[in-house]
């Protein structure tokens, strides 16, 4: 936590499950960040608390603006919880399907950069759920009002508030029929200038 004591086990990253760079057909660091997609549809099961805490261990690692690392993070799996997390959020209905929820929290420690360090956790906790095969849908939990109230949902009242929240489980195969979101990816031509004075 913020604050506390940084032990040597605490320095020792969490090595996953990714085989970089190998010729074995395994997936590349590389591989890892473009396979990433969105995933809306789920099995079951909850995901297990020990992988939870995988995720959040790895995750726990993204820097932050001067390292004040201002995300909390609460896990659900309460059918009654999810389904009201999921009527916060104009598109969060996926909340209410997935096995378990991963709310993303900020609170007293808010910075005109909190958003842009939970963006990063945010991708971090998705990497490393996709890491360990578990497929995740990130979520905006809005307007405002809507984000005091995912968190007081979880006992936590403000200054505690949740933008965004992640649902996550194994991923089952997705209906046919094509998504309402546009796919793929802006090529990188139109994405980046070289600069020359
Ligand atoms: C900040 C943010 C908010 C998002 N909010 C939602 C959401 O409310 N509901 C949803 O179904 N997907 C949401 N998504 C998922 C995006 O739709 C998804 O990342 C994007 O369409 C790319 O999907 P793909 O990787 O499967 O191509 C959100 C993603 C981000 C980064």
């Amino acid at each position: 936590m913020h604050g506390s004591t940084i032990t040597d086990e605490d320095r020792r990253p969490l090595v996953i499950s990714v085989a970089g760079g190998c010729d074995d057909g395994g997936m590349t660091d590389t591989g890892l960040i473009t396979s990433l997609r969105a995933t809306r549809f789920f099995l079951d099961h909850a995901v297990p608390p020990e992988d939870i805490e995988a995720i959040v261990d790895v995750a726990r690692w993204t820097g932050s603006a001067r390292n004040r690392q201002p995300w909390r993070f609460v896990a659900v799996n309460d059918r009654g919880v999810r389904a009201g997390l999921a009527r916060l959020g104009q598109y969060a209905q996926v909340l209410a399907h997935a096995p378990t929820v991963l709310l993303l929290l900020s609170g007293p420690d808010r910075s005109q950069d909190t958003e842009f360090d939970l963006g990063r956790v945010c991708q971090s906790l998705l990497l490393a759920a996709h890491a360990r095969s578990l497929g995740s849908c990130p979520v905006s939990l809005y307007p405002e009002d809507n984000a005091y109230a995912a968190a007081r949902l979880v006992g936590l009242c403000a200054p505690w508030r949740a933008d965004h929240a992640i649902a996550l489980g194994r991923p089952a195969p997705a209906p046919p029929g094509r998504s309402a979101i546009p796919t793929g990816r802006k090529p990188v031509r139109e994405l980046l200038t070289h600069f020359r004075a």
